[in-house]
């Protein structure tokens, strides 16, 4: 599936009666790399949860290309392009990775998981191995690759380098921006390691307390030094 525009419009959700965002709008182009940031609880997991369909949303539209996603159930917002990576991996432990795999073809030919495996070629070496015996990083690979066999025009990711050592990251981050690169993938990145989304990132948003503080580049996030301190809570970028 090409990538496609996604558009949020006055979006508000939560759980139950809990209200957590409020009002949130913004729009990405086709292609973009939108990093989603802010500190502890700010609700960037329920924004993507939400977009997935995974809350209750009180007001606004969520709309994809030209389907307007709003009123659909999650399975549907999936056919529709959407590909959901939660924070927590997801993987089955007692099943193979390949075996994980098969849940991500959705009646595709079983060839097809020779596209997840050209992206994490370490997949394909464990490919016998038990999910639970994984290391983090090949389990978020695991989790990754299974999502992206579906060919989500838009993919969502929470947290993916939550964990993981230096090297790894590099290794994610280079594959993530690997699928951008033909302009067939629009990608929402949330990340607490704010230098590797920045760097990978040509849009930012920031969240505080469930609203929308902060959106630019990441250039301008860079020189905005009180922005970073007051909604990352760190003191400064290089
Ligand atoms: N299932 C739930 N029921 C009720 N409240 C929830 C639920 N999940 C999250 N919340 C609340 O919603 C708010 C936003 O949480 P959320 O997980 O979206 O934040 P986050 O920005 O992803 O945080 P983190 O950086 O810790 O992952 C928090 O106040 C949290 O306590
Ligand atoms: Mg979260």
């Amino acid at each position: 599936m090409p990538a496609t525009p996604l558009e949020v419009d006055n979006l508000s959700a939560g759980y139950g009666p809990t209200r957590v965002l409020e009002n949130v709008s913004f729009a990405v182009p086709a292609g973009a790399r939108l990093a989603i940031l802010g500190r502890n609880g700010m609700g960037k997991t329920t924004l993507l949860a939400t977009l997935a369909g995974q809350t209750r949303r009180y007001d606004g539209r969520i709309r994809l290309g030209s389907a307007d996603l709003t009123a659909m159930a999650s399975s549907a917002r999936a056919r529709q392009g959407l590909g959901y990576v939660p924070q927590a991996r997801c993987i089955f432990p007692t099943l193979t990775v390949e075996e994980n795999l098969f849940v991500g073809l959705k009646g595709r030919p079983k060839a097809s998981l020779e596209e997840a495996y050209a992206m994490f070629p370490r997949l394909k070496e464990r490919r016998r191995n038990l999910g639970g015996q994984l290391s983090g990083g090949e389990q978020q690979m695991l989790s990754t690759a299974r999502t992206i066999l579906g060919r989500p025009s838009v993919l969502l990711l929470d947290e993916p380098l939550e964990g993981l050592a230096p090297i790894i990251c590099e290794e994610l981050m280079a594959a993530f921006s690997e699928l951008t690169k033909t302009g067939d993938m629009t990608i929402l990145l949330v990340e607490q390691r704010i230098q590797s989304a920045l760097d990978f990132a040509d849009q930012v948003i920031i969240l505080e307390r469930g609203r929308l503080a902060w959106t630019g580049t990441p250039e301008a996030l860079s020189m905005d030094h009180a922005a970073v301190e007051r909604l990352l809570g760190v003191g400064g970028l290089h």
